[in-house]
């Protein structure tokens, strides 16, 4: 076992885990993350993407026990509790998502676009949304999304109120 020290979503912990535990293992079934999907297993979906000291990573290729001392963000970490993320309430407000599978990896990917540029061009939202892969194919939705989420940023408005949000959708927790 190999000892390791990880901030994932703002909180420490201190794992012994297997040398060759993927980090998708360790979000999903020791810390509970279920928001970080596996589809292919192999680097090639995208949707089991997380951010990595800040930049997108595949969690189904990246080792735990490579990544002490990392700081690790997923859907559940974006947004304070009781608030959602502008890019959630985009990604709501679009209504591009289908089953959700993607949704998630196309999120933090999102997250990681709009932190480094809140004012992407057309061809630089494409880029960064072609790491992920919709089955749906919810693309020109989820493309409407990141510049609606890119809106409210520029304009400070960072964190929404889930319960309004929710009210005003008539969305229903299904689970958490
Ligand atoms: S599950 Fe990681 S890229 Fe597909
Ligand atoms: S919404 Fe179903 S895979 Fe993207």
């Amino acid at each position: 076992m190999v000892k390791v020290t990880l901030t994932v979503n703002n909180v420490k912990y201190e794992l012994d885990v297997p040398p060759t535990e993927r980090l998708i293992d360790t979000l999903r079934y020791r810390l509970g993350l279920t928001s970080v999907k596996e589809g292919c297993g192999r680097g090639e979906c995208g949707t089991c993407i997380v951010l990595v000291n800040g930049k997108p990573a595949h969690s189904c290729l990246n080792l735990t026990s490579r990544l002490d001392g990392a700081e690790i963000t997923t859907l559940e970490g974006i947004a304070p509790p009781g608030k959602l993320h502008a890019i959630q309430v985009a990604f709501i407000e679009t209504r591009g998502v289908q089953c959700g599978f993607c949704t998630p990896g196309f999120i933090m990917v999102t997250k990681a676009l709009l932190d480094r540029n809140p004012d992407p061009d057309e061809k630089e939202i494409r880029k960064w949304l072609a790491s992920v892969l919709c089955r749906c194919g919810s693309y020109p939705l989820y493309f409407e999304a990141v510049k609606r989420a890119a809106k409210y940023i520029r304009e400070g408005k960072i964190y929404f109120d889930e319960r309004e949000v929710r009210e005003k959708y008539h969305l229903k927790v299904l689970a958490r």
